[in-house]
This record gives C-alpha cells, structure tokens and sequence, in this order.
C-alpha cells in the first residue's frame, strides 16, 4: 500500500536501500553495541569488559575443555572471525560449527562444552536445533543474537545481545560487525582474570573504543568501492583471499558478492592457494586479496606474487600507506584501510565488501534487499 511504502521511506532515511542504510550506520550500531560494556578509567583505573547476561556463568566457561561456536552464513563467518582472540584469550580449544553440518554429523558435544550459538534473527532453524541437541548433551549454552525475547535468546543459560538495531536488508552487515565486537568482549571477559594477558587486553579494549571512528572512515571508501564495481560488472566471478584474523573477512565478503550481486564469489584461504585454487589464476579473473598489516602479513605478501607470477588480474586491500610494499612484481587496484588491533580488523575489513557488493548489486539491477530465493530468517530446514 502507498502507506506502507511511505513508512519505508521514512525508515530509509536518506538512503535508497536498507542494505546501504545500514552499511553506513555501523559506527552507530557498534556505538551502542558497546555501549555500557567497556570500562576504560575511573576510580580503579583498570580497563575492563562488563557483560551482564554473562557475569554468573563465566566461573563454568573458563572451565570448560572446549568452546564450540555455532551458526550459519554471516554469523558462522563473525565467530570464525573471533575465533583467534577467543583462543588466545581463553587458552581454551575453539572449534568451529556449522549448525546444519553439527546436525548432520551428529557430532559429539558434551557437558564439558560451552556452546556459544551465533544467530542475529534468533530464529534459524539449524542453529536453533542445533541449540536443541547441544543442551540434550548437556553443554552450557550460550546465545548471541540480535532480537531480544528470540527462541535461541530464551532457550539458551545466558547470552549476550549484540544490540547491532533492526536489521531489515536480508544480507547480514551491521550484525556482522556487531557480532564480532561482542565475540571480542567475550573473549576479554573470558581471559579476565590473566595477569599474563592484560597489557594484550587492555590494547583490545583500546581499539574497540577506537572502532567507530575508524568505521566512519573507511565508509569513506564508497566511491571508490563503487568505481570498482563498475570495472567488475560484468564479471562471472570474484575470488577473495585472506588468512589468519580474515579468513573470515574472505568468506565473507565472497557470501556478500554472491548473496546480493548474484555474482559467483569464492572466500579462498590464502595458505591453501597451492592446494587448487592456484590452477584457477589468470589475466581475466578478478581476484581480491586482503593484506592488511599483522602477524600473517609477509606471508601475504609472497601470495601476492605468486599470483603476480602466473599474472592475475590483483585487487589488493592494504593497510593506510602499504600501497608500494604489497604491489610487488607486478600491477595491482590497491585499497587501503584504516589500521585497527590486529583481532579487531575484520570489523574494518569487510565494509568495503560490503559496499562493493552492494554497488554491484545496484548496477547489475538486482533487487539490493530482497535478492531471488531467499529470506531473512531461515525458519524451516
Ligand atoms: C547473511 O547475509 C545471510 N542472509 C545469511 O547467511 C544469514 O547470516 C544466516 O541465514 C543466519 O541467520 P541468523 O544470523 O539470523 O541466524
């Protein structure tokens, strides 16, 4: 009705999709994610993680043999992005799960477990199943969602909301931010009580209150992400390698490609490049690589040039003021980006997937919110 498509509008703002609205709202929504959770000063000068719904069974997590993350698609991809603060922090084992896989398997879960189950709508099916089977196992369990009074935010021992806002376009950005920033304050609040990683934690706390600015500007990227779709718009294909803290940026971005831009994307872990996807390497694919600074980034580095070497069509996101170190060998499109905490920069990594996978989108003329086959929340199996 024209009602209906007034309250849209008024919803949108200034914006002409969801999809972007919320692309460019992530410095609020991480804002409020944090939002009375990081205490930084004060009387005791001591910087910590306040998580209310976590704060009686932290005592059994740290116990635990082992943490099991729990998802599907974009909140699969956030844990696995948090995934190695979690394990640095903790020193416990984190492995990972796809809710479906979990179910198919039948794997093992036991009461030693913590599951930590990630779903933003706290409706979807696999997951919530999965949530089923984990506390038949008698694991303690733990939800991270987006929707307050949600089955797996009442089903699960206790949980964290990721308070990201309503999330309307059905490709997942703002929750996937939020997500990771709560599951990074989890692993703080986890490893709370080690004096051998405090000066570690405290540097994390620092760059997650440093992150909304650091949002703000690397959404000043979207022209720029927006010209390169115009170069990419006739592709059939997209390859994205990262490794290390963006892996999971790589898998990602590629499900944000392929999601909204209809567009064949692959995430390709980058030490995995010789084992296949090298065969895949020449002068007509784009391939995207993530070579932002930390531990992993020399060994990014000779990725690029090997893919120089076989002459691959190079997109390469670098970080602020890398652009003549990582472009060796060859020529490359470089997109550079706002340095974050290494841990925290898949929260700054994937928004130019993001834009660039919604420009696509736009140009390619597919529907930005609502793409072909799929829902919001997936309900049924
Ligand atoms: C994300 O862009 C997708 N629409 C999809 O992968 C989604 O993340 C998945 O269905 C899980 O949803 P949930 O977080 O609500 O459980």
């Amino acid at each position: 009705s024209i009602l209906e498509m007034e309250v849209e509008q008024i919803n949108k703002g200034k914006y002409e999709h969801y999809m972007q609205k919320e692309i460019h709202e992530q410095p609020e929504s991480l804002t409020t994610t944090m939002r009375g959770r990081l205490i930084r000063g004060g009387s005791c000068k001591a910087k910590t993680v306040l998580l209310g719904g976590l704060k009686d069974h932290l005592k059994t997590i740290r116990r635990s043999r082992r943490i099991v993350f729990i998802g599907c698609g974009t909140s699969y991809n956030a844990a696995l992005a948090a995934r190695p603060i979690l394990e640095e922090l903790s020193g416990i084992p984190v492995t990972m799960e796809i809710a479906s896989d979990l179910l198919d398997r039948q794997g093992p879960i036991y009461r030693e477990d913590t599951a930590v189950l990630v779903s933003q709508s706290g409706e979807t099916a696999d997951t919530l199943n999965a949530l089923e089977y984990a506390l038949e196992n008698g694991a303690l369990c733990v939800g991270i969602t987006n929707t307050v009074g949600s089955a797996i935010a009442r089903k699960t021992h206790c949980g964290v909301h990721i308070n990201a806002g309503a999330e309307i376009g059905v490709a997942s950005t703002k929750a996937y931010t939020s997500q990771i920033v709560v599951m990074a304050m989890l692993a703080l609040a986890i490893g709370g009580d080690l004096i051998s990683s405090q000066e570690r934690r405290e540097a994390v706390i620092d760059g997650l209150f440093d992150l909304p600015s650091k949002l703000k500007e690397v959404l000043k990227l979207d022209q720029e992400m927006k010209d390169l779709a115009k170069l990419l718009i006739a592709e059939q294909s997209l390859l994205v390698f990262g490794r290390g803290y963006n892996y999971a940026t790589a898998l990602e971005g590629a499900l944000k490609v392929k999601e909204v831009a209809l567009m064949h994307s692959e995430g390709i872990l980058a030490g995995e490049m010789k084992h296949g996807p090298l065969a895949l390497v020449d002068e007509t694919l784009p391939i995207f690589v993530i070579a932002t600074r930390d531990a992993c980034f020399s060994k990014q580095q000779s990725v690029i040039q090997q893919l120089h070497a076989r002459k691959g069509r190079l997109i390469v996101m670098c970080t602020k003021g890398d652009a003549a170190s990582v472009c060796v060998g060859g020529s490359c499109r470089v997109i550079e980006v706002p340095q974050a905490e290494d841990c925290l920069q898949p929260v700054i990594n994937i928004v130019p997937l993001q834009l660039l996978a919604y420009h696509l989108t736009v140009l390619r003329g597919h529907n930005v919110d609502q793409p072909r086959n799929l829902a919001k929340s997936v309900t049924t199996q």
